[in-house]
């Protein structure tokens, strides 16, 4: 049959004509690309063995490890080295490259390699990411330095101690980490000396809140987030579902210590998601945002927990 005849085919039964390379490539599954996590490189074995597990369930699949460097040693040591605005940047070149990616595709993000695809979604989606899934991530960043009691000495001064480093320029530059620290306790100091997560939450004065980030976000068909319940690794755990600690208000400086769990705010009740700053309300509320928790420390990924995921939201042949 010819093309033109198949077309007249399609429209007579209702559907509406499209390019041919649109029907052909309807039998192969969405590609995938993955970001991982912190002293991990792109090949590593454990990285290759999930990837090739998701090979046998979506077959023919086409995916894409995401890189900094080539080389698999820099590669891990730019997971805690570098300026991550920069990461994100050679990263969307990297996607954008690919010509298999050209028509989107969806995401996996390993621990940080979750809030830097979120990155990419907001300052480029191009092409576009149709589901994101994230495991263990840091949405609302880490506090990761536990409460002092108000006269424990050492601990104060060890804990102002690294504020102050962690918030310096050499830091915020260099520092992967350092990138995505912020304690609700000095937000002052973050906001003034973040230049990544304060600006992808969108946590910054009015004027310099950019909707663009709101608008690409709200595009994806699905985030799934993912906790891991006895994640004692990331502080609070928490920021996997976009939850934090509180702001204090004074007079609680210090409370929390004691071996007392301190509050957490949810992300309905953030800021950040209220007033929609990132889009992640639009989302929400639309029924495309998914919480889920797997009962296991931080990125020990169990079958049970991530292949139910991978097999709804991954590879899609519509
Ligand atoms: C908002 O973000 C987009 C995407 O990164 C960028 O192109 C644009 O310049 C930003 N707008 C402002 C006002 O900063």
């Amino acid at each position: 049959m010819k093309y033109e005849n198949i077309l007249i085919l399609a429209s007579a039964i209702g559907a509406v004509a499209t390019p041919i390379q649109d029907v052909l490539s309807a039998s192969k599954p969405r590609p995938l690309v993955i970001w991982h996590g912190l002293g991990d490189s792109y090949d590593s074995p454990g990285l290759l063995k999930v990837q090739s597990s998701i090979a046998k369930m979506h077959p023919g699949i086409y995916i894409h490890s995401v890189y900094i460097d080539p080389d698999p040693k820099e590669d891990k040591r730019a997971t805690f080295y570098g300026n991550v605005d920069e990461q994100v940047e050679l990263v969307a070149q990297q996607l954008k490259d690919v010509p298999q990616l050209s028509g989107g595709f969806d995401a996996i993000g390993f621990s940080q390699g979750g809030q830097f695809l979120r990155a990419y979604i907001e300052r480029h989606n191009d092409p576009p990411i149709r589901n994101l899934i994230t495991f263990g991530s840091q949405h609302m960043g880490i506090s990761d330095l536990p409460a002092c009691k108000p006269y424990d000495l050492l601990c104060n001064l060890a804990r102002h101690a690294a504020h102050a480093g962690v918030y310096n320029e050499w830091a915020q530059q260099n520092l992967v980490q350092a990138q995505y620290f912020r304690d609700p306790a000095q937000l002052e100091q973050y906001l003034d000396s973040n230049h990544f997560l304060a600006s992808i939450n969108n946590e910054l004065p009015a004027r310099h809140k950019n909707t663009t980030y709101a608008a690409n976000l709200a595009q994806l068909d699905a985030l799934v987030l993912v906790l891991f319940t006895d994640d004692r690794t990331v502080v609070p755990k928490e920021s996997a579902w976009f939850g934090s600690y509180p702001v204090p208000d004074g007079e609680e400086e210090g409370a929390g210590g004691g071996g007392k769990e301190k509050a957490i705010v949810p992300m309905r009740e953030q800021p950040l998601y209220v007033e929609d700053w990132i889009g992640l309300r639009t989302l929400d509320e639309s029924g495309r945002v998914e919480l889920v928790s797997c009962d296991a420390e931080h990125m020990r990924l169990s079958p049970e927990c991530w292949k139910p995921l991978v097999k709804k939201y991954v590879g899609s042949r519509s």
